[in-house]
């Protein structure tokens, strides 16, 4: 009885090897590399006067450069980022003057000297990455010239008041280094002009702010501290693009406003404590590509314009406290990149429209569109099984083999060809196998 199983794989194995050795050949079209962009001769900046001073910048600045630690043997203007710095510059005669300035990487001892901020007010975007140097005050006219400033993992530590001092920014981000603040109110009150915010990782307390400049388009304030209710003030940003609240102690009910957001393609509320339904009016909204409202107390049924979504493509549910049928299909699942809505104990699936093949962390429907209890219940004769583990779930993995018909049934999902194979292979193995038994009888029992 052993020789089964080594039998059939061969069998499979030599007729399913001649049809997989049959796929064409890929016809790779060889795409002409075009020279337009040749490789070398690069565009070298028009005439630098090379003699005396071989850079364009302005002496001020290259000298406030070199301050702080960014290499000014070669024309700062000229010289392609690098893993500390890069720098961009203006087309002003005699002397150039920089309009971005990128510090990454820095050494542990660079500071910032007031002098050399100075002579720096010509920046509209200033950039520290990984630079955990002491922030100093800006001089004003650097703070008020900039128009983007980002700070990851840099300056140590910050405070709201130091950050506010922006008031011509269009681009603030700020992440990985801590913010002293009594909430975001005080940095964004004066950004008048701001359009995308980015503050995330800052361990940024206090609430939402009531107020808000309509011409945001990005917000992420996410892991942060901020607690309270989401201001429905906040629907008013008909511009808002992607709005991202995720990992904060919010609480309350999504405003039911939320779907004056117009623009919205990307909204996370997840790992919060907000309760209440999904607001209906959110089926306005035309364009949502990603939908994460996971690790909440969101409750009620799971609306059905969810599943009309045309451009959806991430969609996390998982972690609340949803309940009824849940409204989706097997092709609207396939069609996702992701799709969580494991944890949601009173959540169920409609085992007639979705094979119990798909892991999704939730039990198959009754006949009355309630979760069936895992089989180890009261009365364990009847229905289907319940529906296991989940994918991005993290409810423990409860493997309650399916074992009866209905489950056997959705087994059958093997693509045609192969059926014919295994038909085969089991018809010529038997053949085989017979062949041999009968030779094995015919030699004991001489
Ligand atoms: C900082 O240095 C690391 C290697 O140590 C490099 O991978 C990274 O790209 C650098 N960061 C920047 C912003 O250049
Ligand atoms: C920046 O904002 C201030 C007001 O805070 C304004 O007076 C000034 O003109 C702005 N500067 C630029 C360069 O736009
Ligand atoms: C935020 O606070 C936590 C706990 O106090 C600390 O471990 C973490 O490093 C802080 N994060 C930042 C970016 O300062
Ligand atoms: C934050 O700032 C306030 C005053 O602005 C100060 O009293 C408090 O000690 C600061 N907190 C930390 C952790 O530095
Ligand atoms: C908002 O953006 C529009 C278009 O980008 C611009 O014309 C307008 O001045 C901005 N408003 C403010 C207050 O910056
Ligand atoms: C939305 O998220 C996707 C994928 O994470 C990203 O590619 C896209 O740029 C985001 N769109 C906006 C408007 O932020
Ligand atoms: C929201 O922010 C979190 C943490 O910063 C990040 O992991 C997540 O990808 C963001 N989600 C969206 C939709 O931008
Ligand atoms: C949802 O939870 C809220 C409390 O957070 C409760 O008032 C409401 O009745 C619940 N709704 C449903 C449909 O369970
Ligand atoms: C699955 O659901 C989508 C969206 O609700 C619907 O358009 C489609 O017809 C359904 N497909 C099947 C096979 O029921
Ligand atoms: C499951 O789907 C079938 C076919 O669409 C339908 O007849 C049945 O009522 C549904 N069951 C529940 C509990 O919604």
């Amino acid at each position: 009885m052993a020789r089964w199983p080594p039998l059939l794989s061969l069998l499979l194995l030599l007729l399913s090897s001649p049809t997989s050795s049959l796929s064409p050949p890929t016809s790779t079209t060889s795409t002409t590399i075009s020279p337009t962009q040749s490789p070398s001769s690069s565009p070298s900046p028009p005439s630098t006067p090379s003699s005396s001073s071989s850079s364009t910048l302005d002496p001020k600045q290259l000298r406030a450069l070199q301050s702080l630690n960014v290499p000014t043997s070669t024309d700062p203007c000229s010289q392609p980022p690098s893993l500390h710095s890069a720098t961009v510059c203006d087309a002003a005669k005699p002397f150039r003057h920089l309009l971005s300035l990128r510090l990454s990487n820095c050494s542990a001892d660079l500071s910032l000297s007031i002098t050399a901020l100075s002579s720096l007010s010509s920046l509209t975007s200033f950039q520290f990455i990984n630079c955990p140097t002491a922030p100093v005050r800006f001089p004003s006219s650097l703070s008020t010239n900039l128009r983007s400033f980002t700070c990851l993992n840099s300056l140590r530590k910050l405070t709201g008041v130091w950050l506010s001092r922006f008031p011509n920014l269009t681009d603030l981000t700020v992440s990985g280094v801590t913010i002293n603040a009594s909430g975001p109110s005080i940095i964004l009150g004066n950004m008048k002009k701001l359009e995308s915010l980015t503050i995330s990782r800052a361990n940024l307390t206090g609430f939402l702010p009531k107020h808000w400049h309509l011409n945001l388009t990005h917000i992420d304030l996410s892991a942060n501290l901020l607690r309270g209710k989401i201001p429905s003030s906040l629907t008013l940003l008909e511009n808002l693009q992607s709005l991202n609240l995720s990992s904060n102690g919010l609480n309350g009910e999504i405003p039911s406003s939320i779907g004056d957001l117009l623009s919205l393609q990307n909204v996370s509320l997840s790992s919060n404590s907000l309760s209440g339904s999904i607001p209906d009016s959110m089926a306005a909204i035309p364009g949502l590509v990603n939908l994460d409202l996971g690790s909440n107390q969101l409750n009620g049924t799971i609306p059905k314009f969810i599943a009309d979504m045309r451009d959806l493509k991430y969609l996390n549910l998982e972690k609340n406290n949803f309940n009824g049928v849940m409204p989706f299909n097997a092709s609207f699942i396939k069609r996702l990149v992701v799709f969580k809505i494991g944890s949601n104990i009173n959540l169920c699936y409609n085992h007639s429209t979705i094979s119990p093949k798909v892991k999704l962390g939730i039990a198959p429907c009754d006949k009355h569109g309630l979760p069936l209890s895992p089989p180890p219940s009261k009365d364990s004769g009847g229905g289907g099984g319940g529906g296991g583990d989940s994918i991005g779930g993290n409810s423990p993995v409860d493997d309650y083999s399916l074992g009866d018909e209905s489950n056997s049934k959705s087994k059958q999902h093997t693509h045609g060809p192969s059926k014919v194979v295994l038909g085969v292979a089991i018809g010529l193995s038997s053949v085989v196998f017979l062949i041999i038994f009968l030779v094995l009888i015919s030699k004991c029992c001489r």
